[in-house]
Formats: C-alpha cells, sequence, structure tokens
C-alpha cells in the first residue's frame, strides 16, 4: 500500500491582513522645506516624489510603498516614532555625522545602535531606522510601522477599538518591553500603541493615512458614534479619536485619513532612488530602486 503523503502544516491564520491592508502615509507639517529637504532627502537617503506636492509647500517624501506628507506651514511632532527600513543602510552613518555641520541648531541627533539607527529630525520627531533584515522581511524598503505612546492601561481599548470598529487584528503584545496593542495596517505593517509611563505630550494635528477594504462598515460604525470628523469626498474621510467600544470612552487621539481602495491614488508606484549613487563611485544603470 503506497504512504499517504504527509500534507504540510502551515499557519494560515498567520497570513490574513485583515480591514486595513496599507500604512500609506504620516503627514507632518515642517517650518521649513530647505532642512526637511537637508534632513529627509540627504540624510535620511530618502526620494522626493518627482510628480506630485513639487512646490515649496509640501513635499512628499517617498520610502519604498510608503510616504512621508511634509507641508511646509508649522510644525508637528508625532508622539512616538516612526520605523523605516531604507536602501544602503550601510552608507546612512556616514551621511548622518556629514549633517552634523548643516542640521546644527537644529533637534536633529542621532544614536547607532546594534541593529538599528534611532534618528531625530529638526523638529523632534523620532524616527528608527532599519537595514532590510529578517525583521520585516521581505520588505526591502518602507515603512513596517508606526509606534505611538500612549497611556498606560489604554493598549486593551485600542485593540479593541481597531478589531471591533476597523476591521484590523489587534493583538496585545509588547513593544520595547511594555504592553502594546499590535495592530496590523497590512501585509508587514503595523499600527503599534505602546503603554508609556511618560506624559504624552497634547495632540498637535499629525496625521496617518490608511487604505481599507471595506470602507462603508468602519464609517458607519464611526459615524454611529459621532466620531467622523471629515466626509472629504467619495474615497475619503477622515476619524480623530479612539474610544474604546466597550463603553465609549477616548482613549487616543490621532487623525487617520481612511481611503477606499477605488481612491485615485491607491497603490500608486513610487519612485526610488539609489541613496548610493555619488558623482565619484557612480554606476550608470544603478539610479532606481525597484520596489517588488
Ligand atoms: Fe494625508
Amino acid at each position: 500500500m503506497a504512504k499517504k503523503a504527509k500534507v504540510p502544516q502551515y499557519d494560515r491564520a498567520s497570513e490574513d491582513v485583515g480591514n486595513i491592508v496599507s500604512l500609506e502615509h504620516v503627514n507632518l507639517l515642517v517650518p521649513d522645506q530647505q532642512l526637511a529637504t537637508a534632513f529627509y532627502v540627504s540624510t535620511l537617503g530618502l526620494t522626493r516624489d518627482p510628480y506630485m506636492m513639487t512646490g515649496v509647500d509640501n513635499m512628499w517624501v517617498n520610502n519604498g510603498r510608503s510616504q512621508l506628507h511634509l507641508p511646509t506651514r508649522g510644525t508637528q511632532v508625532l508622539r512616538g516614532h516612526t520605523g523605516l527600513v531604507v536602501d544602503h543602510y550601510d552608507l546612512l552613518a556616514q551621511r548622518l555625522k556629514a549633517a552634523q555641520d548643516v542640521l546644527k541648531d537644529t533637534k536633529f541627533s542621532y544614536k547607532i545602535r546594534n541593529d538599528r539607527i534611532d534618528v531625530t529630525c529638526p523638529w523632534g520627531n523620532r524616527f528608527r531606522l532599519y537595514p532590510a533584515d529578517s525583521r520585516f522581511a521581505p520588505m526591502a524598503l518602507g515603512m513596517p510601522y508606526v509606534a505611538f505612546d500612549v497611556p498606560r492601561g489604554k493598549a486593551a481599548a485600542i485593540g479593541r477599538f481597531y478589531s471591533e470598529i476597523l476591521g484590523a487584528p489587534a493583538q496585545i503584545g509588547k513593544f520595547d518591553d511594555a504592553p502594546a496593542a499590535l495592530v496590523c495596517a497590512g501585509a508587514g505593517q503595523r499600527l503599534i500603541f505602546r503603554e508609556t509611563r511618560a506624559k504624552v505630550a497634547p495632540y498637535d494635528g499629525h496625521h496617518i493615512q490608511v487604505y481599507v477594504a471595506d470602507f462603508s462598515g468602519p464609517h458607519g460604525q464611526l459615524d454611529a458614534r459621532g466620531l467622523i470628523t471629515e466626509e472629504s469626498d467619495q474615497h475619503q474621510y477622515r476619524f480623530q479619536t479612539i474610544i474604546d467600544p466597550a463603553n465609549g470612552e477616548p482613549v487616543f487621539e490621532i487623525e487617520h485619513e481612511v481611503r477606499s481602495l477605488r481612491h485615485p491614488l491607491y497603490a500608486r508606484p513610487l519612485v526610488n532612488r539609489n541613496p548610493a549613487q555619488r558623482i565619484m563611485t557612480y554606476q550608470p544603470g544603478q539610479d532606481a530602486v525597484m520596489v517588488g
């Protein structure tokens, strides 16, 4: 009798994404586009979007399939930090060192750690830059997560909000050794809400943008609770307050731009450059980085 072939066992649930299919951008006002260019483009090595927002009043900066939006009209600081997997991580430290002069007299700073570099922008926004490795594989370039600092005891309620109202699977786990809601925000992307004992700064209006497959379901739930803050257009609405669905209590503020998959910008191909290109070591044909 033929031996029965062994059926491989796979964790099918680990492939589930949930309703948020992409965490596309973080929007932070900046007061000075020259300094923003020196930091985000020349120092971090990200790419200014060549097609959209090409004036001096705003700048879109690409990293993989995600962006930072940087309108030039003030200062906003995210209450937490943004994770970025960058191209040619090995060259980052020397650019950070070189930036100390042009970014002096600002809040710019950096710390090289074992397996990442922590960088603060000229106005206090914090980033953790990672090489492409097993932590975020297969992402080779992109924004694997945005991590928010939230008051103690709020992670579970935030997890309930995303799973019950947004349809985004959320686990309660740990991040930086503290309890955190880990919310799936796309394949290989997360929104992280990490509890902190420190005082959480007042909310200053920065925002994040997500694409959702079920657009009307969360809208109905948010609208029923009076949480929609803007009916932007056919393809987009906004909300700002995260509540505990168990009792309606507000637990955290972060404006979400919620877009449907029919939004014209959905899955827009983003230009990404190779930050290693230099005149003295120029390699023909290697200007672009392809994002899979
Ligand atoms: Fe936005």
